[in-house]
């Protein structure tokens, strides 16, 4: 066991983040007044290189003009390979009202591309006198991202939260996919004649669980394209759940109902870990150190396990 104590993530719920093409402004109000934990307005590939700039002033605006709640809000600028990434920082930083929390920067793939943004923005808000730290959130979508994600974990204090992108990922590697994100047709094991289907995002998820994990910051599951799939969306959903994740994105409305579904913990799995906790309580005052709670062995680990759910459930009841 190391000595360092693993850093807490962000105490703020982060089941699901809406997202919207920048240059679509008729989807603003209708984002401010979802019921999504973080809004992604987006500069970066839901919008066409010939509305760059347009895409940018909306968003500068609407960042003023609606009413965002207790949303965390965050914009998608665009990636470090193009042109336009500059300007969308220092644009976004001089001339956006102060409810702006986070910039997202996509197809990270060393921590250097942390640093570089890092270096603008702190210029920019020390120049412009900004009162709020802008937080960041990461992409990890290319091989790079993945071969580099615990040094791009420990980039930069303003870091909160990182993303797998699952259709940038995938052809980065190379791998033969077309779905955005879940089941993929290909990826089986037969067994008498049967085909038993697994889950090609499983070591990508983990690798960017355990960065996230080391770090204190909060892991996501990225986009799932086929928005009239809800079975398959919340069985991807669960899936990254249960590996340690604590939200997905929605690039439909739709989705949103179904990430909070499976990222709220249920009223049963609360209870439960409450009475576990009880349970090894009580142990502890017996001085054991493990019991019997429903014929299950629990010891101390099932403290820590029954902890995360409960301190999930508080804060989504507080937020
Ligand atoms: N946020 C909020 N509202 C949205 C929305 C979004 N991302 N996408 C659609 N809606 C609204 C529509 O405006 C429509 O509202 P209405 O009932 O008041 O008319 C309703 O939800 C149903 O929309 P629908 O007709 O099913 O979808 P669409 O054809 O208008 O749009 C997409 C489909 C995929 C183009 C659109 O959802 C979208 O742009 N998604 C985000 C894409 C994105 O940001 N990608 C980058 C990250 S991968
Ligand atoms: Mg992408």
């Amino acid at each position: 066991m190391s000595f360092r104590l693993q850093p807490q993530p962000p105490a703020r719920p982060n089941r699901c983040q809406l997202f919207g093409p920048g240059s679509n402004t008729k989807l603003f109000a209708k984002m401010a007044a979802s019921d999504a934990d973080v809004i992604n307005l987006d500069l970066e590939d839901s919008v066409a290189p010939s509305d760059k700039a347009q895409a940018r002033a909306n968003v500068i605006a609407a960042i003023a003009e609606h009413d965002w709640g207790n949303k965390t809000l965050s914009v998608r600028i665009n990636g470090l390979d193009t042109p336009y990434w500059y300007r969308d920082v220092v644009d976004l930083l001089e001339q956006s009202d102060e409810r702006l929390d986070q910039i997202m920067i996509p197809k990270v793939g060393c921590a250097e591309d942390v640093y570089a943004v890092d270096a603008l923005v702190t210029a920019i808000e020390s120049a412009t006198g900004r009162g709020k730290t802008i937080a960041f959130e990461v992409i990890i979508e290319s091989a790079a991202g993945l071969a580099h994600v615990a040094e791009i974990a420990a980039a930069s204090p303003r870091l909160q939260a990182m993303s797998l992108g699952a259709a940038d990922f995938a052809a980065s590697m190379g791998m033969q996919t077309t779905g955005i994100g879940g089941t993929q047709e290909n990826y089986y094991m037969l067994h008498d004649g049967t085909r038993h289907y697994s889950d090609p995002w499983h070591w990508a998820q983990t690798a960017i669980v355990a960065a996230c994990r080391t770090h204190g910051l909060l892991p996501v599951d990225g986009p799932f394209g086929d928005f009239s799939d809800d079975e398959g969306y919340i069985a991807q959903a669960r899936r990254s759940a249960t590996l340690g994740m604590v939200g997905k994105w929605a690039i439909h409305p739709k989705q949103i109902a179904l990430a909070n579904q499976v990222f709220t913990p249920s009223k049963e799995a609360v209870m439960e870990a409450r009475e576990i906790l009880a349970a090894m309580e009580a142990a502890k005052e017996a001085g054991e150190g493990a019991t019997v709670y429903k014929g299950r062995l629990v010891d101390i680990a099932s403290i820590k396990q029954a902890e995360v759910i409960v301190t999930q459930a508080e804060m989504i009841a507080a937020g």
